[in-house]
């Protein structure tokens, strides 16, 4: 089955090349061979590799960022899904869009349901969320079109909050993190295992169109950081892990607001594709052992 691959330098990108299970025929496109900001770019490779899926995992991340680039953020997070859902409308093939918890505003205080409306709160949220809008406008409900949303995205490789705390446990004697933030770390090695289960499911049953997948369980992001100490001195990556005070999201502003509470509800994706859910902290283990850091 061939699939068109975006984002193959990003850290789930990453994670996806190197478990592809056999029997697909991968198309991996980074930004050098396919620039998600242009929308022809996107029609035309659909056009040239006539997939049987594309899994959209290229995504403008840079959350803060993105507050003083919202055109080229909308232009690689909505426009490029919507080119894609175009395309394959038009010559069939199917969509795997990966979205995120930041399509909600974390007011609810209770874990976010697949189903619910989007509320985001800033330009990277708003962003994803049109691209989830327009998948679901031009290839509806019926399976062509699939969202898997995922949280707090952390790999061996790449640019993340777990390898940035174990860089900052080697670094330094103490650190301030936010406590007043929950939701959960999502390993690259899971998620992506949910992405191939996913495409492999779907060619012998419906799938829901709208899917949610975390690791299992809720941390804040000082929880995290505290991990990261433990279980990095743990492994022998550091000699001795700082010490991590809590703080306030009042305490550290960032140009982008955050919501409070984006815990995904994973408990009918992980029933649809049969997979279990593992704890964060056994899930970032695994990351860690197998992290390559500066
Ligand atoms: N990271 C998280 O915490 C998180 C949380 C929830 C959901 N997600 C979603 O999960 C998916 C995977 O994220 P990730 O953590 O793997 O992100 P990542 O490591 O930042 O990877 C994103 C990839 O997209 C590429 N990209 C950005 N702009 C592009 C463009 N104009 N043309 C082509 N490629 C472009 C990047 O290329 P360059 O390296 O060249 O910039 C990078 O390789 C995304 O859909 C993201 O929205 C992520």
């Amino acid at each position: 089955m061939k699939v068109l691959l975006t984002g193959a330098g990003g850290q789930l990108g990453q994670a996806l090349l190197a478990s592809a299970p056999k029997g697909f025929d991968l198309v991996a496109t980074s930004r050098q061979e396919l620039d998600l900001a242009d929308p022809e770019a996107c029609r035309s490779a659909v056009e040239q590799h006539q997939p049987a899926w594309v899994l959209n995992a290229g995504a403008y991340t840079a959350v803060d960022k993105a507050e003083s680039e919202p055109k080229l953020a909308h232009a690689v997070n909505a426009g490029a899904p919507e080119a894609f859902a175009r395309a394959l409308d038009q010559q069939g093939g199917r969509l795997l869009q990966i979205s995120t918890d930041f399509v909600f505003n974390g007011t609810q205080g209770t874990p976010y349901q697949p189903q619910q409306s989007r509320t985001p709160l800033g330009t990277y949220g708003a962003s994803k969320a049109a691209g989830e809008a327009a998948v679901q406008d031009v290839l509806g409900t019926g399976g062509r079109g699939l969202i898997l949303r995922t949280s707090w995205v952390i790999g061996p490789v790449g640019k993340n909050f777990a390898l940035t705390m174990l860089r900052l446990h080697r670094e330094r004697d103490q650190l301030g993190v936010v406590a007043d933030q929950v939701g959960c770390p999502t390993s690259t090695l899971n998620l992506a295992q949910a992405c191939w289960q996913t495409l492999q499911i779907s060619g012998t049953r419906e799938l829901p169109t709208v899917m949610h997948w975390s690791d299992a369980g809720a941390a804040s992001w000082y929880d995290v950081a505290v991990a990261v100490g433990r279980i990095g001195a743990e492994l022998g990556l550091i000699e001795t892990s700082a010490d991590v005070q809590p703080i306030t999201t009042a305490d550290y502003p960032t140009p982008a607001e955050r919501p409070a509470y984006s815990l995904l509800d994973c408990t009918a994706t992980r029933a649809a594709l049969d997979l279990n859910g593992e704890h964060w902290q056994q899930a970032l283990k695994a990351v860690l052992q197998q992290a390559r850091t500066p």
